[in-house]
């Protein structure tokens, strides 16, 4: 595959950085980054700089990867000194790449990592710091999906605390995903009484 949209990136990239499967299953869950760093864009794999080692081991840990996890980013390209990718740049990958793949997987859950990613899926008001580790029915282009966003790692290794959270959002994927923990809105026979009349 190439692609040809951002002149910026054209120029900087080494190789273009496509998703690719993490586990035994064909994908159930599509999991989203921001963008290839620099070990990605080297080898023209998604996360497997220090960050991915967080990420995917975090992914094995709760029992992820006999799902099938389509491991992608919202920009395929490595931006030139780690900068975010532009509004534009986004759009352009967005439109071009992940929306044609969430189409062809049609995944039941979708994680997105970091704000970015959090933003493409749920908005511009999307808040990684009020929303990071609260699953949600979603609608988007179409599809229909669980939405679990979770903490980026790279926050996690320049702050612990931040760390944590995202090991506890990840733990929050794997039981929403297993069934453990429904998403938020609950819908169940209660839908639209007051808990306390359950007691009644
Ligand atoms: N960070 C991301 O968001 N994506 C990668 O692929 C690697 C690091």
């Amino acid at each position: 595959m190439t692609c040809n949209l951002c002149p910026e990136l054209v120029a900087s990239r080494k190789k273009i950085v496509n998703g690719e499967l993490f586990g035994d299953a064909l994908p159930s869950i599509v999991l989203i980054g921001e963008a290839p760093g620099v070990q990605e864009n080297l080898t023209g794999r998604p996360f497997v700089g220090v960050s991915g080692d967080e990420l995917r081991h975090a992914l094995r840990m709760n029992g992820l990867p006999r799902f099938g996890v389509y491991i992608t980013n919202v920009c395929l390209c490595h931006p030139p000194g780690n900068r975010d990718p532009k509004t534009q740049e986004i759009k352009n990958c967005v439109e071009a790449h992940l929306i044609p793949k969430l189409q062809e997987v049609q995944p039941q859950w979708v994680i997105t990592v970091g704000k970015i990613a959090g933003q493409v899926l749920a908005g511009p008001k999307f808040s990684i710091e009020l929303e990071h580790g609260i699953p949600r029915p979603a609608f988007f282009q179409g599809l229909s999906f669980i939405h679990i966003p979770v903490y980026h790692p790279a926050a996690g290794l320049h702050d612990p605390s931040k760390m944590i959270l995202f090991l506890g959002d990840m733990t929050t994927a794997g039981n929403v995903v297993k069934g453990k923990v429904s998403p938020y809105p609950v819908v169940d026979e209660f839908a639209g009484k007051e808990k306390y009349e359950e007691a009644l």
